[in-house]
């Protein structure tokens, strides 16, 4: 049984983050945060250089895809409400959920990508307890794999070309697998 995710008023905490979908409120911390190339060449759709009307566009759809419940995605701030990345999940023609997200590069190598996805990745479990939810990285990304790895995500051994919009390029990606409840699998 799922339940379909209609409430724009969702707040989703972890120990040090708050996850709220995407709202005009978060225009500069995306604009400054994609504004990085070492962010945005490992993204697909972002392009580069980030525009104020790339982050409106964007939150339009978001807003208008929170209603179907099929694209997910949220601010990430931290508990001084700054607004520190994204982290969504957004749901295929397979109806398997991807999984996306960035840290503004300030803020890496303090866990918080993994406590973000680890946080989101349980709520989303309790309305989808069956949901199966897939992710990749471009091959030269091997950081975010090991994020992947540490939220129970396994390579299905699929490679496929990516569009990376701020490359312009097509670019080889390594796609990964999470099943329901992995923590109780032996
Ligand atoms: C990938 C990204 C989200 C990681 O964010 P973060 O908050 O720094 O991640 P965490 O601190 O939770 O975890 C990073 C892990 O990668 C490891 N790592 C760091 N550099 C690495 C590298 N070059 N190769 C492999 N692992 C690496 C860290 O040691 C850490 O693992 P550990 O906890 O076992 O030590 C961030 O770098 C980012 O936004 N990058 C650009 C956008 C992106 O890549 N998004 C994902 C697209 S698939």
């Amino acid at each position: 049984m799922s339940q379909a995710i209609t409430n724009a008023a969702i707040e989703i905490t972890s120990g040090r983050l708050v996850m709220r979908p995407v709202g005009p409120e978060h225009r500069d911390g995306f604009v400054a945060g994609l504004n990085d190339w070492d962010v945005a060449k490992n993204l697909s759709r972002p392009p580069f250089p980030y525009a104020v009307s790339d982050f409106e566009a964007f939150q339009t759809m978001h807003a208008e895809r929170l209603h179907d419940g099929g694209h997910l995605a949220f601010a990430i701030e931290n508990r001084g409400s700054e607004t520190i990345g994204c982290i969504s999940l957004h749901r295929g023609e397979d109806a398997v959920f991807d999984l996306g997200y960035w840290i503004a590069k300030p803020h890496w190598g303090r866990g918080f990508a993994t406590e973000a996805g680890d946080t989101l990745l349980r709520w989303f479990q309790t309305l989808h307890p069956l949901g199966r939810i897939k992710a990749s990285h471009f091959e030269d990304n091997d950081k975010s794999g090991r994020v992947l790895s540490k939220l129970g995500f396994v390579y299905t051994g699929e490679t496929f070309l990516l569009t990376c919009v701020a490359r312009h390029a097509l670019v080889r990606s390594r796609a990964m697998i999470r099943a329901p409840s992995w923590e109780e699998q032996p």
